[in-house]
């Protein structure tokens, strides 16, 4: 069974928690555009939502399935927002941004009354930092940023260095916001918290990819002798 397929399943489970009328954020990442195909099938046959979009990416693809969107301007609550991880812990604490949409998702899913994670199982940890954490970074002073970020990593218990992520042509990736991301190779992050302060504390940080206390449930996509088991 393939990672795509897992991630459809997750991707289908959560579709269960639609209801007609629901304000919806829509994640951004491969298996939130899982969900997205799944809805733009149940929006053709009649469901009637509106939803919030976490990028671009996202919005398109959601208006070419004529899915009805609008802004957290005109919208500012939302009812579920469903979007994917990179990583999550027992207690629903995620490193999300690996599409470098983490602004934007967390803006949204704080809008939302719950967030639902969707993912294939692999993503789940017992301690959040062996995927790179992506830091969201305002480009005016970076490299005073990047040491004010060093020493933030270092103060909160953690080591690893935060390096300007690149796109395949060797310019910075730009977020939706035009920021640009900064990866934390960390390896482990003993107090999420801690580091998520301390992150904050810096000035030219835009938003981090820790989520903590954000996400209320998780659903996950397992092999389980060929067959997607989903809890
Ligand atoms: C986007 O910025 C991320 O937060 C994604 O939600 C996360 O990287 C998960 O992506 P996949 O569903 O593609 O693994």
């Amino acid at each position: 069974m393939s990672g795509l397929d897992l991630r459809r399943a997750a991707a289908a489970r959560a579709l269960d928690l639609v209801e007609p009328g629901m304000r919806l954020g829509l994640g951004t990442g491969s298996t939130a555009a899982a969900f997205v195909d799944l809805l733009g099938e149940r929006v053709r046959g009649g469901l009637d939502v509106v939803g919030v979009p976490t990028s671009e990416a996202t919005r398109r693809q959601a208006e070419g399935l004529g899915i009805r969107l609008t802004t957290l301007d005109s919208l500012p609550h939302l009812d579920l927002t469903i979007d994917g991880a990179d990583e999550v812990d027992d207690r629903l604490r995620l490193i999300k941004g690996g599409g470098a949409a983490l602004l934007r998702e967390k803006i949204v899913a704080c809008a939302s009354d719950r967030m639902v994670v969707i993912a294939d199982a692999a993503k789940r940890v017992a301690r959040l930092g062996a995927f790179p954490l992506p830091i969201e970074v305002n480009l005016f002073g970076l490299a005073a940023t990047q040491i004010a970020i060093d020493e933030a990593i270092a103060e909160s218990g953690c080591t690893g260095p935060a390096t300007l992520r690149l796109a395949p042509d060797g310019n910075p990736v730009m977020t939706d916001g035009g920021h640009v991301i900064l990866d934390a190779r960390l390896g482990s992050i003993p107090d999420p918290e801690r580091l998520g302060a301390a992150l904050w504390s810096v000035p030219g940080v835009v938003e981090h990819g820790l989520f903590l206390g954000i996400a209320t449930a998780a659903i996950l996509a397992a092999d389980v002798g060929g067959r997607a088991e989903v809890t």
